[in-house]
């Protein structure tokens, strides 16, 4: 174990050594990038990118799926549907499935119009027309400003796109986050929402048993040296370097698959689970995509508070940024978007007795559905082999029931 840590932290610093831009590498023979608009492509549905900017100057890259070749409905009024992706994720996993099992495709296939978010700082959203990406401010943000602007942007830009009023929302984990943040700050937005599918939702997490959390509690849970030393950066590099190799090595070399789990062990958790191990190549290329330090000290600031609210900068900033020493909590009585709350037993991030707070603030909640499965864990909601029947089934189901639709 030690062994294949160090290999790839020499990997990572080796990388972190050579910025590909400045630097270019050109003695390894790189596969081409992939992008969720040509992986779309590539399974043979038709693929759009668009961008869209916020109100504080991110520049947002979002994915379509129009319509379904199988239904050929592209002249057919669809309903929309958007998805949005967790901590370290990317558009490009609710596709990683392939066409019979990703929630993207399954959605598509149903007469569903597909749209798939990228949120700040990813590998996809990493531009801002008043800052540039090496200025201090850049990775200032959480995933306060992820719920606070990014949805917003991108739900009045897919609705303007498509004429529609409203539309069905998927979120994995952060994905969940961001949307109690829009719910509750921009109320204003539950009106635009037809159905909200919420997948493993961290919104109270006193209860938290991921390692990670619970390991760096003690140092950044609360304001102070750690928090500050770690504050406003992008946490653990994402470089077309780095995932060019990884990518390039998972999939030529069958015996570096071992290196590709060890990454995804790190990112993951310990142990794979229910985990679709055919897409850890792909999985190795596209993540962990990217976020702001500042949004992993968020959630661990939730774990130790053991309430949901806003970042926490101490209580002097706290004063000048809020006009209170401590961060306000959001209301969750303002969510009034119909809420669809999906949890697993196995789930170290999103756990059950947290989750089960919820009902109690939330005005027009549809669904608390426990999966079945006692081993169904965090990442289980996008990756596991038995996804579609599972969850996309079930939250397709919902949807067409809205729709009228059987
Ligand atoms: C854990 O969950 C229980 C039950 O909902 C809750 O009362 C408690 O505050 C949570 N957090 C901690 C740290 O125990
Ligand atoms: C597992 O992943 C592979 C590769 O992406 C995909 O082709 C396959 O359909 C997936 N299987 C299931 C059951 O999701």
């Amino acid at each position: 174990m030690l062994r294949k840590f160090s290999l790839l932290l020499t990997l990572v610093a080796f990388a972190a050594a050579y910025d590909l831009e400045a630097n270019p590498f050109i003695d390894i023979p790189f596969k081409p990038i992939t992008t969720s608009e040509d992986r779309i492509k590539s399974h043979g549905y038709p693929g759009e990118s668009h961008f869209v900017e916020t109100e504080d100057g991110y520049v947002l890259n979002m994915f379509r799926i129009p319509y379904s070749p199988k239904l050929n409905n592209a002249q057919e009024q669809r309903p929309v549907v958007f998805i949005q992706h967790g901590l370290f994720s990317c558009s490009d996993c609710f596709l990683l499935n392939g066409p019979d099992n990703a929630l993207a495709y399954n959605f598509a296939d149903a007469g569903y119009d597909v749209w798939l978010g990228n949120a700040r700082g990813n590998l996809y959203s990493r531009q801002n027309t008043k800052m540039s990406v090496n200025h201090p401010y850049f990775w200032k943000f959480s995933w306060h400003e992820i719920g606070a602007y990014d949805l917003p942007a991108m739900i009045d830009y897919v609705l303007a796109e498509t004429g529609e009023k409203a539309l069905h929302y998927v979120g994995h984990s952060q994905g969940c986050t961001t949307f109690f943040v829009m719910g509750s700050f921009r109320p204003e937005y539950n009106e635009k929402i037809k159905t909200a599918h919420m997948l493993a939702p961290p919104i109270f997490m006193g209860n938290v048993t991921d390692g990670i959390v619970v390991a760096t509690a003690p140092y950044v849970g609360t304001p102070g040296t750690g928090a500050s030393l770690l504050e406003n950066q992008l946490f653990i590099p994402q470089n077309t370097f780095i995932s060019r190799l990884l990518d390039t090595m998972c999939s030529t070399e069958t015996i570096m698959l071992e290196y590709c789990k060890t990454l995804f062990l790190m990112w993951a958790g310990p142990d794979l689970g229910n985990l679709n191990v055919t897409l850890l190549p792909q999985l190795a290329e596209t993540h962990p995509a990217g976020i702001s330090s500042n949004q992993g000290i968020h959630f661990v600031q939730s774990y130790v508070s053991n309430d949901f609210r806003q970042y926490d900068w101490g209580t002097k900033k706290n004063l000048e940024a809020y006009g209170q020493a401590e961060p306000p909590s959001y209301d969750l009585t303002k969510i009034s978007s119909a809420v669809y709350l999906y949890y697993g037993l196995a789930d170290g991030s999103a756990n059950k007795e947290d989750v089960l707070r919820l009902p109690e603030y939330l005005p027009n909640m549809r669904l608390l559905h426990e999966i079945p499965e006692p081993t169904w864990g965090h990442l289980d909601f996008i990756f596991a082999q038995q996804v579609k029947e599972v969850i996309n089934d079930k939250v397709l189901s919902y949807s067409n029931s809205y729709e009228g639709k059987k």
